[in-house]
């Protein structure tokens, strides 16, 4: 709680609470809420904002830019990010704070994509690794209810450019065309 809230000045880690809020509960659109996401999963994503050795970062931004997180994550010892992981995965979500759905028009298609994929371009239903409630489930996979709807889209783009590398989320946001990017992030900062 001390390095979320007090950041270490001295190794250039800022303050996480600044950009990440309160317990986590960002209200920032493309600052991500953290708040009782999988301890597994904010321990990843920190270790894949870091280059290790000569190799570079796994997440960056667009274009291989660095993301904001880079040199703080590169600050972090394996012990701080068990710890920051650890304490923001007990964090409750603040729902009055959370994002929430905002375009009806598109609910019943995200909803759809959400539940039940799409048949015939092999995307298989969102709700199997982020959990039906959009929780997320303890290993690697991050919740999405109550995250951004910005920040979603950005981060599915990201994969389906390949400027986030992941192998799993490239097959499905490459087969997904912008109109459903945004119907099943929207529907899922709504759950
Ligand atoms: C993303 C943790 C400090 C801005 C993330 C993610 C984690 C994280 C785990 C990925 C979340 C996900 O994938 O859902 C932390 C911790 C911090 C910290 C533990 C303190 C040690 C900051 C600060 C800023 C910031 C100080 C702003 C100056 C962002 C942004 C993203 C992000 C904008 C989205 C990724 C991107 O745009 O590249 N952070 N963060 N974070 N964080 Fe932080
Ligand atoms: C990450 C959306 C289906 C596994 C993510 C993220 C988003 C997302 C937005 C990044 C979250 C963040 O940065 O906090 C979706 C949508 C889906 C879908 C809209 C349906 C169309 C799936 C399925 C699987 C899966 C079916 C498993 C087979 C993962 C994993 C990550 C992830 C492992 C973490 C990637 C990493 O470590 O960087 N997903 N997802 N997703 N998703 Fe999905």
């Amino acid at each position: 709680e001390q390095l979320f809230v007090n950041g270490d000045p001295a190794r250039g880690v800022l303050a996480c609470v600044t950009c990440h809020g309160e317990g986590g509960n960002s209200t920032i659109p493309m600052n991500p809420n953290l708040a009782a996401m999988p301890h597994e999963y904010i321990a990843k994503q920190l270790r894949d904002f870091a280059p290790q050795g000569d190799k570079p970062a796994v997440r960056t931004g667009a274009e291989g830019a660095p993301s904001i997180m880079t040199a703080i994550a590169a600050a972090l010892t394996p012990e701080d990010i068990q710890n920051v992981a650890l304490y923001l995965s007990h964090q409750k979500m603040d729902w009055d704070k959370a994002a929430t759905a905002t375009n009806e028009d598109t609910t019943e298609r995200g909803q759809t994509i959400w539940r039940a994929g799409i048949a015939d371009r092999k995307v298989p239903a969102c709700a199997a690794c982020h959990s039906a409630n959009g929780a997320g489930l303890p290993a690697e996979f991050p919740r999405l209810a109550g995250q951004h709807p910005e920040y979603l889209l950005e981060q599915l783009k990201l994969f389906r450019s390949g400027d986030r590398v992941n192998a799993i989320m490239f097959d499905i946001a490459d087969r997904m065309n912008d109109k459903d990017l945004a119907a099943v992030a929207d529907y899922a900062a709504g759950l």
